[in-house]
């Protein structure tokens, strides 16, 4: 993607500021943001020239105006913990469906060519049927995926009725510098790396042989970019195809912080899913090839961890 006019809503987020950091090598970025849980230190070492960032929600800002001129929009924003979307379902609702509801007006109204929705592999509940495809029955366990699920057919209903080119890219469990430790996502990763850097012994709940599809950020980053450049609409599976157990995580970032520490196990967390893992298939309609091995991007979050941890 070259010379484009980008939005990212969420940039100063997780996913948000790795998509930043790679398209502003080439077009124009714009970073809407609420810094609900974002922080401006996420994009503060990219360069400034192309990059603006207008701090407000997508649920108040006039977004057709900002909108103008724009060519994509990625749409990360997002209010993103499970447990918290069921003790506040309305405050969710309105970040989540009425702030997707708004991009998307606001969308087909301009000059926007694509909008790409980051969905999640929370629409698929505690299906057991794996791997998991995009055409198994949507099971929403949370309000949160109930958002997530609705905001997939705001997208589908909006390329159907106004022509609008929208994809939905149901994120497995994203990894990678940036992570929130205490994000309601993948925390493990940055849990562990956190523990063994202040010496204490990292907890994994239940026996550790449950499995997770974790895919690493910077695939996550190109997925999306591919999937808008692509003539494809709908919605899509964004992992590894390939799942991977607690424990054997545990054993890849032990080795690669040269320790050898047991850890805790304590009781399992009620509703944890046992086993989740994707069918990347449809995605390779956009040129989606996912590298099945993540131990180098592994290596890359533990080092950008521990520099971190360092410098605090
Ligand atoms: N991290 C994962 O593994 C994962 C998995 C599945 C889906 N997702 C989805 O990917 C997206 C990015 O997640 P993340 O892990 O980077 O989370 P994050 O919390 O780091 O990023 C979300 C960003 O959105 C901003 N935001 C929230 N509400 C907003 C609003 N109303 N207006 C403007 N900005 C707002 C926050 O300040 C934050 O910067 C989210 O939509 C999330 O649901 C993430």
């Amino acid at each position: 993607m070259k010379d484009q006019k980008i939005v990212v809503t969420g940039g100063l987020g997780f996913i948000g500021s790795n998509l930043v950091e790679e398209l502003i090598k080439d077009n124009e970025v714009l970073v809407i943001d609420d810094l609900s849980s974002g922080k401006l230190e996420n994009i503060k070492h990219l360069n400034k020239q192309g990059l603006n960032l207008i701090k407000g929600s997508v649920t108040e800002l006039d977004l057709k105006n900002i909108f103008e001129d724009v060519d994509y929009v990625f749409h990360e924003a997002a209010l993103i913990s499970v447990p918290e979307s069921i003790w506040d379902p309305l405050t969710y609702n309105e970040a989540n469906v009425n702030g997707t509801l708004k991009v998307l007006i606001a969308a087909k109204d301009t000059s926007v060519k694509k909008v790409a929705f980051a969905s999640s592999a929370a629409v698929y509940g505690d299906n057991e049927s794996l791997p998991l495809r995009e055409d198994a029955p949507l099971q929403p366990l949370s309000p949160y995926a109930v958002n997530k699920a609705t905001g997939e057919m705001y997208c589908q209903v909006f390329t159907e009725n106004y022509g609008l080119s929208t994809v939905s890219l149901r994120y497995f469990n994203v990894f990678g510098p940036r992570q929130d430790p205490n994000s309601a996502y993948a925390a493990v990763i940055p849990n562990f790396i956190n523990a063994i850097l202040r010496g204490e012994k990292p907890v994994i709940y239940g026996d550790g042989e449950q499995s997770r599809d974790f895919i690493p950020v910077k695939q996550v980053v190109k997925a999306n970019i591919q999937a808008c450049q692509s003539n494809e609409n709908g919605v899509f599976n964004i992992a590894l195809g390939k799942n991977t157990t607690i424990n054997q995580l545990w054993d890849m970032i032990k080795e690669f912080m040269k320790i050898d520490v047991e850890p805790v196990y304590m009781e399992p967390r009620p509703g944890d899913v046992r086993h989740s893992l994707a069918d990347v298939s449809r995605a390779k309609s956009f040129g989606f090839k996912p590298k099945p091995d993540f131990k180098d991007e592994l290596g890359e979050t533990v080092e950008w961890f521990t520099s971190k941890f360092k410098q605090s």
